[in-house]
């Protein structure tokens, strides 16, 4: 009996099922996805670190915001027996704030069809239309409105409007307010006690805080480095005045100190010298020059002021 031992490959085989080959190189093919999906994800930090925009800082602490520059602004006080009758000055300085800051959204004419207002809703009013006004169009309403704005509707507050400026929008509005109803005095006065109108009002400037450290440090520095001058003047001077003067301090610094600091109230020598007599070790002299004379307090006191 004879063995038919079978080739392992049978060329021939293959070559009429060309498809079997597939059989072998799926192997391979499944190697190389494989690595190419490790390699993938061993990058994935790196992917999702590319994502990060640069501009975001990786610390929040570094993100505390200094506080803005901002001019003094003052408020000036409002006469509220003028502001709440219209003027034809009034309503034509009103035309020119509305033109500049409303008509986007209340339209040319006040009908609330400007473009930016196209897609809100609420839609912007239509100054014409009697019905549905929130506040109301009475001057003190409309001073309302501005003033605080619309809750979540698209009327944001325009109190960075002067007070003058937002009556005289408010009487141009009402030219075209069909029916504009009269404020009666007590709504003038509960306007006036809401926001205090005649008083004025003022915001000081500021500056951002690290400018102020900044100049507070430059002046220290310059302030210390006058000290330090005057006293080198004092120890290292040949003149006769610098001389006396030193066998009449105690305290150099103290001494330097109170003319250059004290400059703008010490006019003249009597002026020092009731100073100085009052409190010698004080202001940096020695007990003795409350013996001095007349001319020889004129002395310390050129002297002094020429440091
Ligand atoms: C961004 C768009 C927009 C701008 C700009 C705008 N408004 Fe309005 N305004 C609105 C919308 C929206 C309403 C409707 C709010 C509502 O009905 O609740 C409104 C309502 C009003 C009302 C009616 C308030 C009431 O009692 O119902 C007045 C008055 C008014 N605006 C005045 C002004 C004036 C004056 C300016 C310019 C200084 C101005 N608005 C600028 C969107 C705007």
């Amino acid at each position: 009996m004879t063995i038919m031992k079978k080739e392992e490959f049978e060329f021939r085989d293959l070559l009429n099922h060309p498809w079997k080959l597939f059989g072998y190189s799926y192997l391979y093919v499944l190697v190389i996805l494989g690595g190419l999906g490790l390699y993938y994800i061993s990058q994935l930090t790196m992917v999702g670190k590319n994502n990060i925009l640069p501009s975001v800082s990786p610390d929040s602490v570094m993100l505390v915001q200094d506080i803005p520059m901002q001019p003094a602004a003052s408020v000036p006080p409002v006469d509220m027996r003028k502001v709440g009758a219209p003027t034809t000055q009034l309503i034509s300085r009103g035309r020119e704030v509305f033109r500049a800051s409303c008509v986007g959204c209340h339209g040319e004419t006040g009908n609330g069809d400007g473009s930016a207002g196209a897609t809100l809703n609420p839609p912007p009013r239509n100054f014409r239309k009697p019905d549905g006004w929130v506040n109301g169009s009475k001057v003190s309403q409309i001073y309302r409105t501005l003033q605080e704005g619309i809750v979540r509707t698209g009327m944001s507050s325009f109190n960075y409007l002067p007070p003058d400026d937002r009556f005289a929008l408010a009487h141009y509005i009402r030219t075209v307010v069909p029916v504009p109803p009269a404020d009666s005095p007590d709504d003038m006065i509960a306007l006036e006690s809401t926001y205090q109108l005649s008083k004025g009002s003022t915001t000081p400037a500021q500056i951002p805080i690290r400018i102020a450290m900044r100049r507070i440090t430059d002046e220290f520095r310059t302030e210390s480095n006058r000290l330090r001058a005057a006293i080198t003047k004092i120890k290292t001077s040949d003149a006769i005045s610098a001389h006396f003067f030193k066998s009449h301090v105690a305290d150099e610094q103290k001494a330097a100190g109170i003319f250059l600091f004290c400059a703008k109230r010490m006019e003249n020598v009597d002026v020092f010298e009731r100073i100085v007599a009052s409190d010698p070790p004080g202001s940096g002299f020695r007990p003795s020059v409350v013996m001095l004379s007349k001319d020889e307090w004129k002395l310390l006191f050129d002297f002094g002021m020429s440091l």
